[in-house]
Parts: structure tokens; C-alpha cells; sequence
């Protein structure tokens, strides 16, 4: 069999995750990332000019350079339509068409499928107007949580501590939303958060893993929250067990309700959930890998990763399952951003100690690229993450140890980690 052409939609630090491991896989020939980053050029072809939220340019290349797999990294393409047309170009996708996106991009859609298939999830009420969303505020017991029910970039949730936070969330969202959009107030829920990972195609799941993620800026979940500053694997409290039951609780009839309702799910499928006293709720799904999570997943997993993602692109649940395991071992992530993020990202600042994974870099250290550049033989930053640099080890003490060790070695003016990554699973 001729070996499998990959294309990999995205620019950030997951791709470059997702590159670095396709590139490993023994049925894997070549892979091409577009648009891709400086660090992604190391483990493919990048194709600098494909804009990845452009169905018919994506539709186009694929078909024009047989491309057999396209792995679609962020959920904006996926909402723009990338999977429909390649779908109809015959190309195999993983990742969901638009109208099944939404269990991303629409809040409220989600959250009205959770109800109708009795899944756990917080109460909720759906506002389209500004006044009645602030009365609903005034008459909790808490402060609602505030929503956007749009894709806004990860800065569409807001954790309010007061009745007057929830209040100018309320305002600030709905001038800032399309028309008509709508905004979701719901309860506040208390527990540890964890990321779970599975393969959906039509009614078929097939487990993947857990991590655990941070999604604040500082230390201690201070500041604001961004898009992920780090984050950890396996996670002791959610096994192999805990997993396998979300997919039998939440997945299957997620994605049974999918099929029945004519959007059937094709793709990862990420569902957040809390883990409260009265056991695990969703708080949100993504229709993609995580981003840190996929960092410090991808070199967790054994097997042949794109054997089981094009066995989820062809209907072929046969093929996932079994493909990919989750291997020994523990994995941590910590992200560098750059000085001034999440708002306003200091750019053109030359970077250094960040050497790049490459297919044939096995090692404890992993460099994954996301907001960085080329200038002449160095790197310079290009965004607000800048690297995810990964640790490896037989356990979550010394994989910590390591991603910190590559941590230290990143030479960039005002930069910005978290240092209690893992902290809580390491005991003294
Ligand atoms: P989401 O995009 O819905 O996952 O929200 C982003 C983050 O906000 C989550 O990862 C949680 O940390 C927090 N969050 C969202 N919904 C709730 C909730 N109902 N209760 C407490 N925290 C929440
Ligand atoms: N790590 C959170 C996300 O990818 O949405």
C-alpha cells in the first residue's frame, strides 16, 4: 500500500503536535501542514498561502494533490465549512461538517441536545436581549456564568465573582455580538475540570483519552483566561475506567442524537467536564483536539495515529479502534507566551532555546512552535502562545521536571509560564 499524504489545517501548537506524530506513523508518506508555523516546518511541507478557513481553496489543493487525509485542527475552518467541502470532493476528513460544528460554535445548541439526551450539564437560560439577561443576574443566588452563543475566540466565557462582574460581561458581550445573537447565563459549578478525548463517527465511539488542562494565565487560576497555559496527562483521578464511562454516559447519546437529528458527528470530539460532588457535568464540548491537550497527548499515544483517524474519516470504526492506545508514561505541557497576552501580544521579539520537534526527536523534551516566525536564522515571536515545551517521563514528578528544565531554557524578553503546571500531582 502507497503510504498516506496528510494535510494538517492550523497554524498553532496542536499542529505542530499533530504533525510531529502523523510524521512517525508507519502508514504516513508525507505530511503537509497549511498554513503551518516556523516549527511545523520541521515536520513537513508547509503550505504558507492555503488559508485553512477557505472550503473551496482547501477543497481544491486536496483534490489536486491527492491529499488522502485532512486533520483539521481549529474549529474555525470546521465552522466555515471545510469538512462539507471536502466531503464533497471525496476527500477523507476528520473533523465534523458546520451543522454538526455547532455543538461547538452554538452554546445553546449544545446545551439544548445535553437536556434532550439527559446528560448532566449546568442549568441555563438563553437571552437575546441585554435588559432581561442583567434582570436574570439581579435574581440569582449566584452570579451566572456569561456566555457568548458565537465563536469568540476563546474570549467569550466569563467566571464573574460578583452580581456587577456578571452585569458589565452582559453588557460588553452584547455590544460586542452579531445581530441577534444570543447570550447563556448559567450556574456556576465547583469541582476539578478535565478534558476527554474520543473518536465519533455516526453512532460509534471510540475512547481516547483524559487530561487536565489550565486555562488562567498565573499561578493559582489567577488573571484572565486564556486559550490553555499548560496542561498534563494521564490524569490519576481519571483513568481508563473514568474514561470509558463518559463515552457510554455522554458521548454515545451525543452523538446517537447527532445521527437521528441528521447532523451526524464525524471527527474528535473534546468534551470539558467538571467533576462535581454530584459527579461529572459538561461544561462545554469542542468538535477538535485540545490545544495544549493535544501537545502532551500526541506523545503519549502508541500505535498508528492516522490509521485511526482516517478509519474515523471512512466510516471505518473497525480501523480506529485498536489503532491508537494511550502508552505508559506521563507527559506535561507549559506553555511560553509572549509578554502582553492574551491581550495585546508583544510580536517581532527574537526567541531562543526553542529547537523544534522533528518526527525523528523522541527524547524527554519536546519543543511544539505556535506563535513563532523565521527571521534569517532565528526565530521571532508571532503570536501570544509562542511554544508548548513538553516533559516526558515514567511518571508526572519527572515529566514536570523536564518540561520545566526546557522551560528555563527559553531565552525570550518578557515572557510568560505558569509554574504550578502538575504542581498538584507531584507529593512532597
Ligand atoms: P467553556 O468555553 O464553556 O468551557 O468555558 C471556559 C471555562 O470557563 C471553562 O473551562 C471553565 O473553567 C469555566 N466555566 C465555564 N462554565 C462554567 C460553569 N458553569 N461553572 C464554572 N466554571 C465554568
Ligand atoms: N485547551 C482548551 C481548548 O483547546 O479549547
Amino acid at each position: 500500500m502507497p503510504g498516506l499524504d496528510v494535510l494538517v489545517l492550523g497554524a498553532g501548537g496542536r499542529e505542530h503536535a499533530l504533525a510531529w506524530r502523523l510524521g512517525r506513523d508507519e502508514s504516513v508518506a508525507r505530511v503537509r501542514i497549511g498554513p503551518g508555523n516556523a516549527g511545523t516546518a520541521a515536520c513537513g511541507t508547509n503550505v504558507p498561502d492555503l488559508n485553512p478557513s477557505d472550503p473551496a481553496a482547501v477543497a481544491r489543493y486536496a483534490a489536486n494533490q491527492r491529499i488522502g487525509l485532512v486533520v483539521v485542527g481549529p474549529e474555525a475552518p470546521l465552522a466555515a465549512g471545510v469538512a462539507d467541502a471536502l466531503e464533497q470532493a471525496s476527500v477523507p476528513v476528520v473533523g465534523p461538517t458546520a451543522a454538526a460544528a455547532r455543538l461547538e460554535t452554538s452554546k445553546a445548541f449544545a446545551k439544548q441536545l445535553l437536556r434532550r439526551v439527559d446528560v448532566p450539564t449546568a442549568d441555563f437560560v438563553t437571552f437575546t436581549d441585554a435588559e432581561a439577561a442583567i434582570d436574570h443576574a439581579h435574581g440569582a443566588a449566584r452570579p451566572p456564568v456569561v456566555k457568548a452563543d458565537w465563536l469568540a475566540a476563546g474570549k467569550g466565557v466569563v467566571v464573574p465573582s460578583s452580581t456587577q462582574e456578571a452585569i458589565d460581561a452582559i453588557r460588553v458581550l452584547f455590544d460586542g455580538a452579531p445581530r441577534g445573537a444570543s447570550v447563556v447565563l448559567e450556574q456556576r459549578l465547583e469541582g476539578r475540570e478535565v478534558s476527554v478525548f474520543g473518536l465519533v463517527c455516526g453512532e460509534r465511539v471510540v475512547p481516547l483519552a483524559a487530561a487536565c488542562d489550565y486555562k488562567r494565565l498565573a499561578d493559582g487560576d489567577a488573571g484572565p483566561n486564556t486559550g490553555g497555559m499548560g496542561g498534563y496527562a494521564p490524569v490519576p483521578s481519571f483513568g481508563r475506567r473514568e474514561v470509558e464511562a463518559a463515552m457510554a454516559d455522554i458521548f454515545e447519546p451525543v452523538a446517537w442524537r447527532m445521527v437521528r437529528d441528521g447532523t451526524p458527528y464525524r471527527g474528535v470530539l473534546y468534551a470539558g467536564l467538571m467533576l462535581t460532588a454530584d459527579g461529572p457535568m459538561v461544561l462545554e464540548f469542542n468538535v477538535r483536539f485540545g490545544d495544549p491537550e493535544a501537545q502532551l497527548l500526541m506523545p503519549l499515544l502508541d500505535g498508528d495515529l492516522a490509521q485511526a483517524l482516517l478509519g474515523v474519516a471512512t466510516n471505518d470504526m473497525a480501523l480506529a479502534d485498536g489503532a491508537v492506545s494511550v502508552g505508559g508514561g506521563a507527559s506535561v505541557g507549559v506553555v511560553v507566551a509572549a509578554a502582553g497576552y492574551p491581550e495585546s501580544p508583544v510580536r517581532g521579539d527574537a526567541i531562543g532555546g526553542v529547537d523544534p520537534a522533528t518526527p525523528a526527536d523522541d527524547g524527554s523534551l519536546l519543543c511544539f512552535h505556535a506563535g513563532t516566525a523565521r527571521r534569517g536564522t532565528e526565530y521571532v515571536v508571532a503570536g501570544g502562545r509562542v511554544v508548548t515545551m513538553v516533559g516526558r517521563g515514567r511518571d508526572l514528578p519527572s515529566a514536570r521536571e523536564a518540561a520545566y528544565r526546557g522551560v528555563a531554557g527559553v531565552e525570550l524578553e518578557g515572557e510568560q509560564h505558569r509554574t504550578d503546571i502538575a504542581q498538584r500531582e507531584v507529593t512532597a
